[in-house]
């Protein structure tokens, strides 16, 4: 469904990304391991359109390139940022507000009631300001704005960032619960155990290029993988 083909981006004079092509179909968890620097969240920002770059990208065919983040989000494809990204003087219920603002209003009761269902600590909280949070918690907030906009492909970046093996945890099972209620995800991270324990397909990307790809089971035989990736 959503397709990606020969991305490239440039920061000036460096390179970031150098040609990265992949596919996301409908219903699968597709993942991205790689170092800090290795290009994950400039692939992030291209399909979304948050910085330009060179390439195609479409969804069921629909072309995405060149095309501003707005339409991009209300044809399907959201983002959740590196950092969580939060408003954090705004309330819990507020940042989900903001998450639906391109939603009918009639969509955006309804999902907040679904998003508290899914996520009970966010309608403890939801009248606590974001950024009073602990950093589990506003990943989650993070994650539940971001399906506010009724995404069909959900692209996740590195949400394992600072939590606890605890939080981690918890984390894979709300990505698979998403995932299992027909929503494609596509989850970036340096926790390589992670996005294996999660993933159907997995790259590797290295200084801007995928390197490797295959299915976590495959990939965990792969002695570079292991050494670099898994640390066995
Ligand atoms: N806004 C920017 N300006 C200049 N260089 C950048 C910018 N964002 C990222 N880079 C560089 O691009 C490369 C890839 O960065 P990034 O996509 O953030 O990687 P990752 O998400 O895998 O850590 C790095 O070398 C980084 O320093
Ligand atoms: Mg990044």
């Amino acid at each position: 469904m959503l397709s990606v083909e020969d991305i490239h981006v440039a920061y000036g004079g460096v390179q970031a990304v150098r040609g990265v092509s992949f596919e996301v179909r409908n219903a699968q968890v597709v993942g991205f391991v790689g170092a800090n620097g290795a290009g994950k969240t400039s692939v992030l920002n291209a399909i979304t359109g948050l910085v330009p770059s060179r390439g195609r990208v479409s969804l069921d065919g629909d072309p995405l390139h060149g095309r501003k983040t707005a339409d991009i989000v209300r044809r399907g494809v959201v983002q959740v940022a590196q950092g969580r990204q939060l408003f954090p003087d705004m309330t819990v219920l507020e940042n989900l507000e903001m998450g639906g603002f391109l939603q009918p209003p009639q969509h955006v009761q309804e999902d907040i009631e679904k998003m508290f269902a899914q996520f009970p600590v966010l309608q403890e909280r939801a009248m606590q300001r974001a950024g009073t949070l602990s950093g589990g918690e506003q990943q989650m907030l993070a994650i539940a704005r971001a399906l506010m906009g009724r995404p069909r492909v959900l692209l996740v970046d590195e949400p394992c960032l600072g939590l606890s093996p605890k939080m981690v945890g918890k984390l894979g099972e709300v990505i698979r619960r998403i995932n299992a209620d027909g929503i494609a995800v596509l989850v970036v991270e340096q926790n390589t155990a992670f996005v294996f324990g999660l993933a159907h397909h997995a790259y590797v990307i290295e200084n801007g290029q995928v390197v490797l790809d295959g299915k976590p089971e495959q990939l965990r035989e792969d002695d570079r993988v292991r050494s670099a990736y898994l640390g066995i």
